[in-house]
């Protein structure tokens, strides 16, 4: 049986994050899931959180009850929750998003005009999170 899902859920901020606010979370999230082997990408911008983990059933579900509970976001909302065979994220990362040039163009091409993820269909939201890792790993690679 498989065991392996994508778990998506957007939410938001309590406040307007600062970089450091952000970054704080992202090192808690960098040791964390490395320990427990979980990949994903967290996406934040216009106060709103978009974010993907992978990784086993079991240990995301405790990751998860972990995340909706802090108190630094609310109005959690989760968009999909699949098994997956292939996984799409193999590291994990953190897009700052908000002054990327590359937020602009994944916006374009998944067709979108406005970052308000509770108006995006679940394939959507897992697109454009695709398309920020894939550019910032070549952003890391330049
Ligand atoms: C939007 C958001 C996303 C988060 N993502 C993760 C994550 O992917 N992994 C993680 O361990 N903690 C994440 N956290 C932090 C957890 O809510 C919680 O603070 C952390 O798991 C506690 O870890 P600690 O017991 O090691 O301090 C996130 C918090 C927020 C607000």
């Amino acid at each position: 049986m498989k065991k392996n899902i994508r778990l998506v859920y957007f939410s938001k901020a309590q406040r307007d994050m600062t970089l450091d606010d952000i970054q704080s979370i992202l090192n808690t999230a960098r040791t964390n899931n490395a320990d427990v082997e979980v990949c994903g990408m967290l996406c934040y911008e216009s106060r709103w959180f978009l974010q993907v983990l992978e990784g086993d059933r079991a240990t995301i579900s405790e990751l998860f009850i972990d995340i909706a509970d802090d108190p630094r976001h609310d109005e959690v909302v989760i968009v999909s929750m699949e098994y997956v065979d292939e996984p799409k994220f193999k590291d994990w990362q953190m897009g700052y998003v908000a002054s990327a040039d590359y937020f602009e163009q994944a916006m374009k091409e998944c067709g979108l005009t406005e970052f308000n993820p509770d108006m995006m269909a679940p394939k959507v939201c897992i697109d454009l999170l695709v398309r920020l890792s894939r550019a910032q790993d070549e952003a890391k690679a330049a």
